[in-house]
């Protein structure tokens, strides 16, 4: 499956919601992850994050990342459309290692 990484985090620009046919994304109060087993590996989401912040299973972070993704979707209610962008979502899409910031 593809994944959401924390390039995700604080921007959560959503445009990966409006192509996902399979409606199998997930929402944070900061980011949105992807249920691995609902995934059906099409990738049109990747191209359509402005932050990159989705990758593969091919990508070296993917293992960490869709662990994460995983634990996530099982308890964050589904999203099927997309919202209100965090107004200062551009300021955060080239801070690297956000991690961080998933919890707070
Ligand atoms: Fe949805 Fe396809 Fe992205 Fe998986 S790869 S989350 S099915 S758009
Ligand atoms: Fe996040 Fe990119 Fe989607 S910032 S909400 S993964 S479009």
């Amino acid at each position: 499956p593809y994944a959401v990484t924390d390039g995700c985090i604080r921007c959560k620009y959503m445009d990966c919601v409006e192509v996902c046919p399979v409606d199998c994304f997930y929402e944070g109060e900061v980011m949105l992850v992807i249920h691995p087993d609902e995934c059906i590996d099409c990738g049109v989401c990747e191209p359509e994050c402005p932050a990159e912040a989705i990758v593969p299973d091919t990508d070296p972070r993917a293992e960490k990342w869709i662990q994460i993704n995983a634990r996530y979707a099982a308890i964050w209610p589904n999203i099927t459309e997309k919202g209100a962008v965090p107004a200062d979502a551009d300021d955060w899409k080239h801070i690297p290692d956000k991690e961080n910031y998933l919890l707070t």
